[in-house]
Formats: C-alpha cells, structure tokens, sequence
C-alpha cells in the first residue's frame, strides 16, 4: 500500500519513444473484434514525456502542451489519465491516490506512431515512482497491455516482436543503428478506421507470421536487407483512406530512400535512409516539396520508458 503523503513534492518526468512497425503482418478479427498481430516494432528517438506530481486523493489532472496538443482528450479517456487510474486503483487501495499529470508531446496525435501509448507507458512508469509503488515490471506489462495494444512496446523499447493483438511483445535480436525520416501528415487516421476498412480489402486474412527475411536483416544489421523486408498490411487500406500518400512514399524513394513504408495504421510516412547524412538530405528535400505538414529524422532503436529527473 502506498503512503497518502508526498514523499517529494518534485515532480517525476518520464519519456517514452514513437514506434514504427518494420512489419505489420494482420488476421482476421477475432471474437472481441481486435485483430491478431504478427508484427515487428522498433523504437525511434522521437520522444513524448509525462510528468507526474502529487495530488489531492483521487483527483487526476492532465495538462498538454506541444505538439497536436488540441487534439488530445483532457477526460478520462486520456490514456495517460487511464494509466494514472489504473495503477492507482491496483495498488492504493481504495482512492488513496491522485496525479497530476503535464505531457510533453513530440509524436503527433493519430499519426501511427503510438504517441498515445508512449504517454499511457510514460504515465504508467511516473507514478509508480511518484507513488513510490511496489510494482514488479512483470505486473507494470500486465497493466500496460489493458491499457492498450501499443502500451508494452512503450515501455519496453529497443527492437521487439509483438503477438496477441500486439500486447504480448519479446525483444528481438537486432543489430546496428538505422536512420528514419518521418514524414508527418495533414490530418490524423483512426487506427479503428483503418481496421475496419482492412477487413473490406482482406476478408478471408488468414494467421498472420513473422517474415523470416526481416528478422534475417535485422540480424544482418544491413539497412538495404531491411528496406527490402519492410512490410505494412494496414498500408493498402490507409492508402486508400489518403490517397496522397502514395505520392509521399513515392517522392521519399525519388529522393533516394532505401525503403519506404505507412508507419502501423498511419498516415505518417516512414522513410529508411543509407546513413545519417543520407536521412537529414532526404529530410531537406522531402520538407521542401511541402507534401507533408512535417519531416524528422529519428534513429532507431532507443530504449523504452524511462526516468530523466
Ligand atoms: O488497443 P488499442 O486501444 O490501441 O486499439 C485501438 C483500436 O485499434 C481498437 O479499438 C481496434 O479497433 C483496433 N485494433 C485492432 N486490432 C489490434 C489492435 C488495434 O482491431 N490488434
């Protein structure tokens, strides 16, 4: 059980990172309407951080300022709230515990790029060490696999493999640095949204798998074997959904990109560069043509959540 006193009255900041899926291989749905998931994620250096500070007893705040920040719910349905809510109502007894909650955004809202789990994991981490929790990493996964599919990569990082419905995640064996560009679009896609249009293209989509060609360049740690492993099955739908995508992921290979792909449901466009040099010149280029609302360059992979006070 937790104390009811601030043990600091210092806030905790964590951050936690963006994810690309390298593949995303997609079944049909199941029974609780999610789909099961073969898929292969990776951990980028965008990052948005959470802040947790002390509370009144079950009072839960959030503050949001950054990117997309207009676009972020403040009520209970904000995942960093949720997370909040959950750890507190696992571990403090009944109504013990309040947060206040400030998140940081770099990762844009609805891009594909799970910046809502990244602040449900940020929220997560902060507070159990706000709170000062006894809470096993094993028992912070469980949790963060009810709060969303995407919430464990959050917290775990690096390169990693995802089953289920991507909540059951297991660190892959990768090598080497590799250098994205990430091309941000005008207007966000619902992962939902996106789902469901899937399952008009795919009606019969049998059991997904692993490609074996992408773990064998991730083992490699050739970023040429890789760009040819890229896969996406939500692609075909997104790029339906915003046609002028094909036209990002077109211009980035014109440019020299080694592989392109729609990152998880979309719309933000991933571009994987020869070197770094190679991905800040594709990044220049890509601003320039003005097809995207913004363009960074991430390296991947970068740890999961973590404490920066
Ligand atoms: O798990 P999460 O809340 O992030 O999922 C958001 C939505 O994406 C779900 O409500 C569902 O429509 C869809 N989804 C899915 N199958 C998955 C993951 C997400 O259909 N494996």
């Amino acid at each position: 059980m937790a104390s009811a006193t601030p043990p600091t009255l210092a806030g905790v900041r964590v951050r936690a990172p963006a994810k690309i899926n390298l593949a995303l291989k997609v079944g049909a749905p199941r029974a609780d309407g999610y789909h099961p998931l073969a898929t292969v994620y990776q951990a980028v250096s965008l990052y948005d951080e959470v802040e947790a500070s002390w509370a009144e007893a079950d009072e839960f705040q959030v503050t949001v300022s950054g990117e997309g920040a207009d676009e972020v719910p403040r009520d209970d349905s904000n995942l960093a709230i949720r997370a909040a809510r959950l750890l507190a109502h696992s571990y403090g007894g009944r109504n013990s515990l309040g947060a206040h909650l400030l998140i940081k955004k770099s990762i844009p809202v609805a891009g594909g790029l799970a910046g809502g789990s990244a602040n449900g994991a940020a929220a997560l981490l902060a507070c159990a060490v706000l709170w000062d929790l006894d809470v096993s990493q094993e028992r912070l996964n469980t949790l963060a696999g009810e709060l969303g599919s995407d919430v464990p990569f959050a917290l775990l990082g690096g390169t990693a493999v995802g089953s289920g419905r991507g909540e059951q995640v297991a660190p892959a064996l990768a090598r080497g640095t590799y250098h994205w560009v990430l091309a941000f679009g005008y207007s966000g896609l619902s992962t939902a949204t996106v789902y469901r249009h899937f399952d008009q293209l795919n009606p019969g989509a049998g059991q997904p798998k692993i490609p074996a060609d992408l773990m064998n360049a991730l083992r490699s740690g050739d970023p040429r074997l890789l760009a040819a492993a890229l896969s996406n099955d939500l692609q075909p739908a997104a790029l339906d959904l915003q046609p002028r995508l094909r036209t990002v992921l077109q211009t980035g290979l014109e440019y020299g990109a080694l592989g392109a792909l729609i990152s998880g449901s979309g719309p933000t466009c991933a571009f994987l560069a020869e070197s770094e040099l190679a991905a800040v010149n594709l990044s220049v280029s890509l601003s320039a043509e003005g097809l995207c609302r913004a363009v960074r360059c991430a390296t991947g992979p970068v740890t999961g959540a973590r404490v920066i006070n």
